[in-house]
């Protein structure tokens, strides 16, 4: 195959993106390290939960515009989502993007359009044209190389690939106006040029204000439990106020994005972001927070009855109807729960996933019928319905 698009990494974005592009008759070469994801496609399948993507692979790699391998070959657009997780100390991690990026410089030749889509710290994207034009200086001013963040909502993706505005930002003019006519051909919501710093910053800036605005209701949660106030009720009145909109709080925050994006701003400028900073604090307490109240509540069960409870975690995924728990705050909480006392009857219920390294995972059935109480995590459609009288939940179910 001669692909004219490259993408590097075929995971939650990666793999929608290639299929999305791959299905307008654009051949696509889909590059990851993991041999049994290459496997899983090639074959017409995927290896992630997403509503109608399956089918669009499978259509997009029997008609041969798509296919997967573990080494790429040379294009004339290169797409880089890769991970770009946090380190140790919250410190972003841009390994994956460095090694995705030295893998192509090789392939690279006089006209091509280079993308990073992976959120990455700012400065990123003028750090990688340093690396390519250290091995290639023949390429100055003759590639193309632009940043354009992913703001897809994981579940509803084939959707908002097409339909949400994307940010675009060139490392100069041109770059941006070569990377908007990419786009252009595969995305209807509007597409906004900038330079590549502000894309850069806009992407980490849209995930700590949702982080902040969740870290509100949360901070309202654990007020209104002091104060014996309904959570619920009180933001719904609040937010009857016409400039009031209030989120709903959760268990905390979790996920790849908004869990992780605020702290590649704070981790570069700490003294200026004592705000995004003090939101993370306060969506991680939560979920220290539920697993304590987890606890208290087994603990009121034990002296009311005599004996332990047996009780159920409801959800593992970092949000509802989803199979992702990277980040997951109910994850944190079951194994805080599950540390605390091992020898304690606990169901864990995740009706998107099969297996579990740490949990053995429990039907909604069986958790509900055999427990003393359950504890909803998430809220899940599945447990919406036939709620058993002994739950108590840490996310709004209506
Ligand atoms: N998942 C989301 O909802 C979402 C939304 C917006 C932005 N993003 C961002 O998009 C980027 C990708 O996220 P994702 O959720 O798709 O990650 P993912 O972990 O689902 O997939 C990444 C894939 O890249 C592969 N990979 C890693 N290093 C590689 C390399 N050097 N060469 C080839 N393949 C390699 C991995 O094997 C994996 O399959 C991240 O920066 C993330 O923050 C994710």
């Amino acid at each position: 195959m001669n692909p004219e698009v490259v993408t590097i990494g075929l995971g939650y974005i990666g793999l929608p993106t290639s299929a999305l592009i791959a299905s307008h008759g654009t051949k696509v070469l889909g590059v990851d390290i993991n041999q049994s994801v290459v496997d899983t496609i090639n074959q017409g399948k995927i290896h992630i939960v997403e509503p109608d993507l399956d089918q669009i692979v499978s259509k997009a790699v029997s008609n041969g515009f798509f296919k997967a391998s573990t080494k790429a070959n040379s294009a004339d657009v290169y797409l880089i989502v890769v991970p770009t997780p946090f380190k140790g100390n919250h410190e972003p991690d841009i390994s994956f993007v460095e090694a995705a990026t030295k893998g192509i410089i090789p392939l690279l030749k006089k006209g091509d359009l280079y993308i990073i889509e992976s959120t990455s710290p700012i400065g990123t994207t003028d750090k990688m044209q340093k690396l390519i034009l250290a091995s290639r200086p023949e390429l100055e001013d003759a590639i193309h190389i632009a940043y354009c963040p992913e703001r897809v909502l994981p579940g509803n993706v084939m959707h908002e690939l097409v339909e949400n505005d994307r940010v675009i930002g060139g490392v100069d003019e041109a770059a941006t106006q070569k990377a908007i006519s990419f786009y252009r051909k595969y995305v209807k919501g509007e597409l906004h040029g900038t330079n590549a710093r502000t894309a850069e910053m806009c992407k980490l800036v849209e995930n700590s204000s949702r982080d902040s605005q969740i870290a509100f209701a949360n901070e309202l949660s654990l007020i209104c439990d002091k104060a014996d106030i309904n959570v619920w009720e009180l933001i719904n009145l609040a937010n009857k106020h016409p400039r009031v909109n209030i989120l709903q709080p959760g268990c905390g925050v979790g996920g790849h994005c908004i869990a992780v994006d605020p702290y590649f701003i704070v981790s570069d400028y700490p003294a200026e972001s004592k705000m995004i900073g003090t939101a993370r604090e306060v969506n991680n307490y939560k979920s220290f927070w539920c697993a304590e109240k987890i606890q208290n509540e087994k603990l009121q069960f034990e002296l009311k009855h005599g004996r332990k409870p047996k009780t159920a975690l409801m959800g593992l995924a970092f949000k509802p109807n989803i199979d992702d728990l990277r980040e997951s705050p109910a994850v944190f909480i079951a194994e805080k729960v599950k540390r605390s006392y091992p020898e304690d009857m606990v169901y864990f219920v995740e009706p998107n996933i099969k297996t579990h390294r740490s949990f053995k995972i429990s039907t909604w059935e069986e958790a509900k019928n055999k427990s003393d109480i359950c504890f909803i995590l998430v809220g899940h459609k599945e447990f919406k319905i036939n709620l058993p009288d002994n739950y108590i939940t840490f996310v709004q179910l209506d």
